[in-house]
Protein backbone atom coordinates (compact mmCIF):
# COMPACT_ATOMS: atom_id res chain seq x y z
CA UNK A 1 0.00 0.00 0.00
CA UNK A 2 1.10 3.72 -1.27
CA UNK A 3 1.62 5.40 2.19
CA UNK A 4 -0.12 8.92 1.52
CA UNK A 5 0.42 11.89 4.02
CA UNK A 6 -2.56 14.48 4.70
CA UNK A 7 -3.39 17.18 7.21
CA UNK A 8 -4.22 20.48 7.11
CA UNK A 9 -5.22 23.87 9.59
CA UNK A 10 -7.99 26.27 9.20
CA UNK A 11 -7.33 30.15 8.32
CA UNK A 12 -9.25 31.06 11.09
CA UNK A 13 -6.09 33.52 12.29
CA UNK A 14 -2.41 33.17 13.11
CA UNK A 15 -0.73 30.19 13.94
CA UNK A 16 0.37 29.54 17.21
CA UNK A 17 3.64 27.83 18.44
CA UNK A 18 0.96 24.65 19.70
CA UNK A 19 -0.28 24.42 16.15
CA UNK A 20 3.66 24.44 15.08
CA UNK A 21 5.20 22.01 17.71
CA UNK A 22 1.86 19.94 18.03
CA UNK A 23 1.56 19.75 13.94
CA UNK A 24 3.03 21.66 11.59
CA UNK A 25 6.75 20.92 12.81
CA UNK A 26 6.11 17.09 12.30
CA UNK A 27 4.92 18.05 8.62
CA UNK A 28 8.50 19.35 7.48
CA UNK A 29 10.43 16.92 9.27
CA UNK A 30 8.06 14.19 7.43
CA UNK A 31 9.57 16.13 4.57
CA UNK A 32 12.57 15.34 4.94
CA UNK A 33 12.40 11.88 6.48
CA UNK A 34 9.80 10.36 3.86
CA UNK A 35 10.21 12.10 0.68
CA UNK A 36 9.00 8.93 -1.03
CA UNK A 37 5.20 9.58 0.66
CA UNK A 38 2.67 11.68 -1.17
CA UNK A 39 2.31 14.93 0.51
CA UNK A 40 -0.54 17.14 0.74
CA UNK A 41 -0.78 19.76 3.12
CA UNK A 42 -4.04 21.44 2.95
CA UNK A 43 -6.10 24.77 3.83
CA UNK A 44 -9.41 24.08 5.50
CA UNK A 45 -10.92 26.98 4.23
CA UNK A 46 -14.27 25.28 3.83
CA UNK A 47 -14.18 24.43 7.74
CA UNK A 48 -13.07 28.03 8.72
CA UNK A 49 -16.16 29.42 6.94
CA UNK A 50 -18.13 27.94 10.40
CA UNK A 51 -16.51 30.80 12.11
CA UNK A 52 -14.91 33.23 9.69
CA UNK A 53 -17.52 34.82 7.30
CA UNK A 54 -16.22 37.81 6.33
CA UNK A 55 -15.03 38.25 2.33
CA UNK A 56 -11.72 40.17 3.18
CA UNK A 57 -10.98 38.53 6.38
CA UNK A 58 -11.58 34.80 4.90
CA UNK A 59 -9.08 35.99 1.37
CA UNK A 60 -6.46 37.14 4.04
CA UNK A 61 -6.56 34.35 6.15
CA UNK A 62 -6.02 31.88 3.12
CA UNK A 63 -2.71 33.83 1.77
CA UNK A 64 -1.67 34.04 5.41
CA UNK A 65 -1.73 30.48 6.14
CA UNK A 66 -0.25 29.53 2.50
CA UNK A 67 2.72 32.15 3.48
CA UNK A 68 2.43 30.34 6.93
CA UNK A 69 3.33 26.96 5.12
CA UNK A 70 6.29 28.11 3.05
CA UNK A 71 7.66 29.74 5.73
CA UNK A 72 8.17 26.54 8.32
CA UNK A 73 9.53 24.39 5.50
CA UNK A 74 7.35 23.18 3.34
CA UNK A 75 8.41 22.74 0.22
CA UNK A 76 6.25 22.98 -2.95
CA UNK A 77 8.43 20.94 -5.04
CA UNK A 78 7.86 17.58 -2.50
CA UNK A 79 4.40 18.65 -1.16
CA UNK A 80 1.37 19.79 -2.70
CA UNK A 81 -0.17 22.62 -0.72
CA UNK A 82 -3.80 23.38 -1.61
CA UNK A 83 -7.29 24.72 -0.48
CA UNK A 84 -9.81 22.88 0.27
CA UNK A 85 -12.21 25.09 -1.90
CA UNK A 86 -10.42 24.35 -5.11
CA UNK A 87 -11.63 20.89 -5.05
CA UNK A 88 -15.20 20.20 -5.20
CA UNK A 89 -15.17 16.66 -4.26
CA UNK A 90 -14.77 17.25 -0.72
CA UNK A 91 -17.95 18.92 0.07
CA UNK A 92 -19.41 16.45 -2.50
CA UNK A 93 -18.10 13.07 -0.99
CA UNK A 94 -19.27 14.88 2.19
CA UNK A 95 -22.63 15.21 1.34
CA UNK A 96 -22.28 11.60 0.60
CA UNK A 97 -20.88 10.29 3.74
CA UNK A 98 -24.19 12.55 5.23
CA UNK A 99 -26.41 10.02 3.63
CA UNK A 100 -24.84 6.87 5.51
CA UNK A 101 -24.27 8.80 9.03
CA UNK A 102 -26.48 9.16 11.74
CA UNK A 103 -27.28 12.22 13.98
CA UNK A 104 -26.86 10.22 17.44
CA UNK A 105 -23.01 9.50 16.02
CA UNK A 106 -22.55 13.00 15.10
CA UNK A 107 -23.39 14.17 18.62
CA UNK A 108 -20.99 12.49 20.37
CA UNK A 109 -18.33 14.49 18.49
CA UNK A 110 -16.36 15.97 21.56
CA UNK A 111 -16.31 19.85 19.38
CA UNK A 112 -20.05 19.53 18.61
CA UNK A 113 -20.59 19.02 22.61
CA UNK A 114 -18.07 21.97 23.27
CA UNK A 115 -20.58 23.73 20.70
CA UNK A 116 -23.51 22.72 22.08
CA UNK A 117 -21.92 23.56 25.82
CA UNK A 118 -21.45 27.12 24.86
CA UNK A 119 -24.84 27.82 22.60
CA UNK A 120 -27.73 26.42 21.85
CA UNK A 121 -27.47 27.54 18.07
CA UNK A 122 -25.35 25.59 16.73
CA UNK A 123 -24.62 25.77 12.74
CA UNK A 124 -24.89 22.67 10.38
CA UNK A 125 -21.63 23.28 8.99
CA UNK A 126 -20.20 22.85 12.65
CA UNK A 127 -22.31 19.70 13.19
CA UNK A 128 -21.15 18.10 10.11
CA UNK A 129 -17.44 19.21 10.39
CA UNK A 130 -16.35 15.71 10.85
CA UNK A 131 -17.92 14.24 7.54
CA UNK A 132 -16.34 16.95 5.44
CA UNK A 133 -12.93 16.23 7.57
CA UNK A 134 -13.67 12.72 6.69
CA UNK A 135 -13.51 13.49 2.88
CA UNK A 136 -10.59 15.83 3.01
CA UNK A 137 -8.37 12.59 4.22
CA UNK A 138 -10.18 9.56 2.38
CA UNK A 139 -10.32 11.33 -0.85
CA UNK A 140 -6.45 11.30 -1.44
CA UNK A 141 -6.19 7.72 -0.04
CA UNK A 142 -4.32 8.59 2.98
CA UNK A 143 -2.47 6.51 5.15
CA UNK A 144 -1.28 8.89 7.53
CA UNK A 145 -2.53 11.90 9.16
CA UNK A 146 -0.07 13.92 11.24
CA UNK A 147 -1.95 15.96 13.85
CA UNK A 148 -2.17 17.26 17.40
CA UNK A 149 -3.64 14.92 19.82
CA UNK A 150 -6.92 17.43 19.72
CA UNK A 151 -7.44 15.74 15.70
CA UNK A 152 -7.92 12.33 17.08
CA UNK A 153 -11.55 11.99 17.45
CA UNK A 154 -11.84 13.86 14.15
CA UNK A 155 -9.90 10.69 12.64
CA UNK A 156 -11.76 8.04 14.06
CA UNK A 157 -14.77 9.60 12.62
CA UNK A 158 -13.03 9.10 9.03
CA UNK A 159 -12.08 5.62 10.05
CA UNK A 160 -15.27 4.80 11.08
CA UNK A 161 -17.12 6.28 7.88
CA UNK A 162 -14.33 4.41 5.61
CA UNK A 163 -15.54 1.09 7.09
CA UNK A 164 -19.25 2.17 7.05
CA UNK A 165 -19.22 2.93 3.48
CA UNK A 166 -16.75 0.04 2.60
CA UNK A 167 -19.41 -2.39 4.46
CA UNK A 168 -22.12 -1.09 2.57
CA UNK A 169 -20.75 -0.53 -1.29
CA UNK A 170 -17.60 -2.68 -1.55
CA UNK A 171 -14.12 -1.60 -0.63
CA UNK A 172 -13.59 2.05 -1.75
CA UNK A 173 -11.46 3.67 1.41
CA UNK A 174 -8.14 3.22 3.01
CA UNK A 175 -8.87 3.60 6.75
CA UNK A 176 -5.86 6.44 7.91
CA UNK A 177 -3.58 6.10 10.84
CA UNK A 178 -3.44 9.58 12.86
CA UNK A 179 0.30 10.49 13.93
CA UNK A 180 0.60 12.47 17.13
CA UNK A 181 3.74 13.41 18.45
CA UNK A 182 3.61 12.23 22.03
CA UNK A 183 5.93 14.33 23.64
CA UNK A 184 4.65 17.83 22.33
CA UNK A 185 0.61 16.20 22.08
CA UNK A 186 -0.50 19.15 23.41
CA UNK A 187 1.57 22.42 24.13
CA UNK A 188 0.18 24.69 27.23
CA UNK A 189 -0.59 28.35 26.80
CA UNK A 190 0.00 31.42 29.25
CA UNK A 191 -2.80 30.33 31.31
CA UNK A 192 -1.42 26.80 31.46
CA UNK A 193 -4.55 25.11 29.63
CA UNK A 194 -4.07 24.03 26.02
CA UNK A 195 -3.20 27.11 23.68
CA UNK A 196 -5.54 27.45 21.86
CA UNK A 197 -6.51 30.89 19.16
CA UNK A 198 -10.15 30.38 21.05
CA UNK A 199 -8.57 30.63 24.67
CA UNK A 200 -6.53 33.92 23.86
CA UNK A 201 -3.83 32.25 25.62
CA UNK A 202 -1.48 31.85 22.49
CA UNK A 203 2.58 33.16 21.66
CA UNK A 204 1.77 33.34 18.02
CA UNK A 205 4.89 31.62 15.69
CA UNK A 206 5.66 34.76 13.70
CA UNK A 207 5.02 37.21 16.67
CA UNK A 208 7.18 40.06 16.71
CA UNK A 209 10.06 40.46 19.61
CA UNK A 210 7.07 43.08 21.50
CA UNK A 211 4.45 40.67 21.20
CA UNK A 212 7.04 37.50 22.31
CA UNK A 213 7.45 39.33 25.76
CA UNK A 214 4.39 40.52 26.51
CA UNK A 215 2.91 36.88 25.86
CA UNK A 216 5.51 35.33 28.14
CA UNK A 217 5.41 37.67 30.46
CA UNK A 218 1.78 37.13 30.88
CA UNK A 219 1.93 33.75 31.60
CA UNK A 220 0.72 32.62 34.99
CA UNK A 221 3.05 31.25 37.26
CA UNK A 222 2.18 29.30 40.48
CA UNK A 223 3.36 30.40 43.53
CA UNK A 224 4.54 27.29 45.53
CA UNK A 225 7.54 25.76 44.66
CA UNK A 226 10.60 27.37 42.73
CA UNK A 227 9.95 26.13 39.01
CA UNK A 228 7.24 27.96 37.26
CA UNK A 229 5.48 25.26 35.48
CA UNK A 230 3.76 26.83 32.59
CA UNK A 231 6.93 28.66 32.23
CA UNK A 232 9.02 25.60 31.96
CA UNK A 233 6.39 23.87 30.20
CA UNK A 234 6.45 25.60 27.33
CA UNK A 235 10.39 26.88 27.63
CA UNK A 236 10.63 22.96 27.21
CA UNK A 237 9.93 23.12 23.39
CA UNK A 238 13.07 25.16 23.06
CA UNK A 239 15.71 23.52 25.16
CA UNK A 240 17.05 20.20 26.11
CA UNK A 241 15.89 18.77 29.24
CA UNK A 242 19.37 19.19 30.66
CA UNK A 243 20.07 22.68 29.55
CA UNK A 244 16.52 23.79 31.06
CA UNK A 245 17.08 21.78 33.96
CA UNK A 246 20.07 23.56 35.16
CA UNK A 247 18.74 26.83 34.42
CA UNK A 248 16.04 26.17 36.48
CA UNK A 249 17.61 25.22 39.42
CA UNK A 250 20.23 27.57 39.37
CA UNK A 251 16.93 30.12 38.57
CA UNK A 252 15.12 28.52 41.32
CA UNK A 253 12.55 30.96 42.34
CA UNK A 254 13.60 33.79 39.95
CA UNK A 255 10.54 33.63 38.10
CA UNK A 256 11.22 37.00 36.27
CA UNK A 257 15.16 35.98 35.14
CA UNK A 258 13.34 32.68 34.06
CA UNK A 259 10.66 34.23 31.62
CA UNK A 260 13.32 36.81 30.53
CA UNK A 261 15.36 33.50 29.00
CA UNK A 262 12.31 32.00 28.03
CA UNK A 263 11.66 35.55 25.87
CA UNK A 264 15.64 35.04 24.56
CA UNK A 265 14.98 31.93 23.18
CA UNK A 266 11.46 32.18 21.45
CA UNK A 267 12.99 35.35 19.98
CA UNK A 268 15.72 33.46 18.83
CA UNK A 269 13.79 30.83 17.27
CA UNK A 270 11.17 33.07 15.83
CA UNK A 271 13.52 35.42 14.23
CA UNK A 272 14.47 33.84 11.22
CA UNK A 273 11.03 32.04 10.28
CA UNK A 274 9.73 35.62 10.49
CA UNK A 275 12.17 37.12 8.12
CA UNK A 276 11.14 34.41 5.95
CA UNK A 277 7.36 35.30 5.89
CA UNK A 278 8.32 38.81 5.32
CA UNK A 279 10.23 38.30 2.17
CA UNK A 280 7.51 35.50 0.51
CA UNK A 281 5.01 38.25 1.54
CA UNK A 282 6.58 40.46 -0.94
CA UNK A 283 5.46 37.76 -3.84
CA UNK A 284 2.13 37.85 -3.71
CA UNK A 285 1.84 36.78 -7.37
CA UNK A 286 4.40 33.52 -6.49
CA UNK A 287 2.80 32.50 -3.48
CA UNK A 288 -1.35 32.28 -5.37
CA UNK A 289 0.76 30.64 -8.30
CA UNK A 290 1.90 27.64 -5.86
CA UNK A 291 -1.82 27.42 -4.17
CA UNK A 292 -3.21 27.15 -7.62
CA UNK A 293 -1.05 24.38 -8.97
CA UNK A 294 -1.59 22.50 -5.82
CA UNK A 295 -5.45 22.79 -6.49
CA UNK A 296 -5.32 21.57 -9.85
CA UNK A 297 -2.81 18.54 -8.83
CA UNK A 298 -5.23 17.54 -5.70
CA UNK A 299 -8.48 18.23 -8.06
CA UNK A 300 -7.18 15.39 -10.44
CA UNK A 301 -6.53 12.77 -7.85
CA UNK A 302 -9.83 13.92 -5.92
CA UNK A 303 -12.02 13.47 -9.06
CA UNK A 304 -10.12 10.34 -10.05
CA UNK A 305 -11.44 8.85 -6.45
CA UNK A 306 -14.85 10.42 -6.67
CA UNK A 307 -15.76 8.72 -9.95
CA UNK A 308 -14.74 5.31 -8.05
CA UNK A 309 -17.18 6.52 -5.57
CA UNK A 310 -19.96 7.29 -7.81
CA UNK A 311 -19.76 3.82 -9.38
CA UNK A 312 -19.83 2.37 -6.16
CA UNK A 313 -22.96 3.88 -5.05
CA UNK A 314 -25.17 3.45 -8.14
CA UNK A 315 -25.18 6.91 -10.23
CA UNK A 316 -22.37 6.37 -12.69
CA UNK A 317 -24.28 5.75 -15.76
CA UNK A 318 -22.33 6.26 -18.32
P1 LIG B 1 -6.67 26.19 17.66
O1 LIG B 1 -7.09 25.35 18.82
O2 LIG B 1 -5.70 27.22 18.08
O3 LIG B 1 -7.85 26.78 16.90
P2 LIG B 1 -6.44 24.45 15.38
O4 LIG B 1 -7.70 23.76 15.78
O5 LIG B 1 -6.47 25.35 14.19
O6 LIG B 1 -5.90 25.25 16.65
O7 LIG B 1 -5.30 23.36 15.18
C1 LIG B 1 -4.42 23.22 14.08
C2 LIG B 1 -3.47 22.05 14.35
O8 LIG B 1 -2.63 22.35 15.47
C3 LIG B 1 -4.18 20.73 14.72
O9 LIG B 1 -3.49 19.64 14.17
C4 LIG B 1 -4.11 20.71 16.23
O10 LIG B 1 -4.15 19.41 16.74
C5 LIG B 1 -2.77 21.38 16.51
N1 LIG B 1 -2.81 22.10 17.79
C6 LIG B 1 -3.57 23.15 18.11
N2 LIG B 1 -3.35 23.58 19.36
C7 LIG B 1 -2.40 22.75 19.86
C8 LIG B 1 -1.73 22.67 21.12
N3 LIG B 1 -1.96 23.54 22.11
N4 LIG B 1 -0.83 21.69 21.30
C9 LIG B 1 -0.56 20.82 20.31
N5 LIG B 1 -1.13 20.84 19.09
C10 LIG B 1 -2.05 21.80 18.85
N1 LIG C 1 -9.93 19.94 11.79
C1 LIG C 1 -8.56 20.33 11.64
C2 LIG C 1 -8.22 21.37 12.71
O1 LIG C 1 -9.08 22.00 13.25
C3 LIG C 1 -8.27 20.91 10.27
C4 LIG C 1 -8.52 19.92 9.19
C5 LIG C 1 -9.53 19.93 8.27
C6 LIG C 1 -7.74 18.75 8.94
N2 LIG C 1 -9.44 18.89 7.45
C7 LIG C 1 -8.36 18.12 7.81
C8 LIG C 1 -6.61 18.18 9.52
C9 LIG C 1 -7.87 16.93 7.29
C10 LIG C 1 -6.12 16.98 9.01
C11 LIG C 1 -6.74 16.35 7.90
O2 LIG C 1 -7.07 21.54 12.99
Amino acid sequence: MKKVLLSGVKPTGRPHIGNYFGAMKQWVELQVSQPATDKFFMIADYHALNFIQNHEEMKQNILDVVLDYLAIGIDPTQSTIFKQSDVSAHPELAWIFDTITTMPYLMRAHAFKDAEAKSKEIGVGTFNYPMLMAADILLYDATTVPVGQDQKQHIEYARDTAEKFNRIFGDTFILPEPLIMKEVAVVPGTDGQKMSKSYGNTIPLFATDEEIKKAVMSIVTDSSGGIPKNVYEIHKLFRSQLELDRLYTEKAGKYKDLKEALIADISAFIKPLREKREQLAKDKESVLAILKAGGEKARVKANAKMEVVREKIGVKLY
